[in-house]
């Protein structure tokens, strides 16, 4: 008899393999997964508030049989009412998954370390992996691929630009950024977007970034904490909007994407959000259908672990 292997958590994207976030993919479009949860479910703890996230999660832990228990940061006081540690044990005899959206990443970390079945990162300040699953499905519904392609990023090097990028090297898509002075990668992002073997190009001006790329994407220019920030980044930033002659100059085969919620007028105009090339609602909606994906890869890995659920090890 063989050991098991390690728990899998998904805290960033480069806890997948390529071929783990291909199959991924593949489950996401699966039109009659099985039921994997049934009797049981997950539990997801939001520190921050959210729309797609948690009604994405929900809903594919329902579309698998499962129930799914929402619980909001002040509810249950990660660090505060108790630790993360023990909400990790405490969620772990609850359901098969525990997902968290935190501010601080290493709360994650140390919520997995002692959690007996995965955590999955919902969002946190450094990273949101479960938007890239749904971002990269987007793309290969649209170009029928993903190696090869070029996907620029035009705005803040935040938690969303870095999972991106990094799975954009798991699939083989060069990724380009172009941010202001201040707001770009920092040097350990930008060593761990290399070693997952992203092609990364940072470029300053918008324009000459988007020139010849396959996908637009962009993301608030200020994020859940950092709205005190609001009126000194609108005037960063002002030259990074995605307007439609950003697009014009990224030809016409070019799609936009935004992870959502959108600041209308700020890192995007309505032209562009609700223009032609726009594909922010099937990437949405992809939330769900990539959230199915990864729940039941999860439980694929959990069959193979456990002799009770027909495993062989
Ligand atoms: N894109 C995203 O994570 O949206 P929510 O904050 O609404 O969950
Ligand atoms: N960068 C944004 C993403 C929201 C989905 C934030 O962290 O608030």
């Amino acid at each position: 008899m063989s050991a098991n292997p390690p728990l899998r958590h998904l805290l960033e994207v480069d806890d997948l393999s390529a071929v783990e976030l291909a199959r991924i993919l593949d489950l996401a479009e699966l039109t009659d997964p099985p039921p994997v949860l049934a009797g049981s479910g997950g539990v997801l703890l939001f520190e921050k508030p959210s729309a797609r996230t948690r009604t994405s999660m929900e809903m594919a832990i329902d579309q698998l049989g499962g129930h799914p228990v929402s619980l909001s940061g002040s509810e249950v006081g990660i660090d505060t009412r108790e630790t993360a540690e023990d909400l990790g044990r405490l969620m772990s005899g609850y359901g098969r998954v525990i997902g968290a959206r935190v501010f601080e990443h290493h709360k994650l970390e140390r919520m997995a370390s002692v959690a007996s079945v995965p955590v999955v990162n919902l969002l946190s300040d450094d990273a949101h992996p479960v938007q890239t699953l749904a971002d990269l499905l987007t793309l290969r519904q649209c170009f029928g691929r993903l190696d090869g392609l070029t996907v620029t990023y035009v705005g803040d090097a935040n938690n969303v630009a870095r999972s991106l990028a990094i799975g954009c090297g798991l699939v083989g898509a060069a990724f380009r950024i172009s941010s202001p002075p201040g707001y770009r990668f920092d040097d350990t992002s930008t060593d761990r977007i290399r070693s997952a073997g992203t092609d990364l190009t940072v470029v300053d001006e918008p324009t000459e970034a988007a020139s010849g790329a396959d996908a637009i994407y962009t993301d608030a220019w200020y994020s859940m904490g950092q709205e005190e920030e609001k009126r000194i980044r609108q005037e960063a930033f002002a030259r990074w909007r995605v307007d439609e002659s950003l697009m014009d100059a990224a030809g016409d085969g070019a799609v936009f994407l935004h992870c959502l919620p959108a600041h209308r007028g700020d890192e995007a105009t309505d032209g562009v959000l609700d223009g032609p090339r726009s594909r922010i609602w099937p990437q949405a909606h992809n939330r769900m259908h990539s959230a199915r994906g990864l729940l039941l890869w999860l439980a694929e890995l959990s069959t193979d672990q456990d002799p009770e659920r027909g495993g062989t090890s």
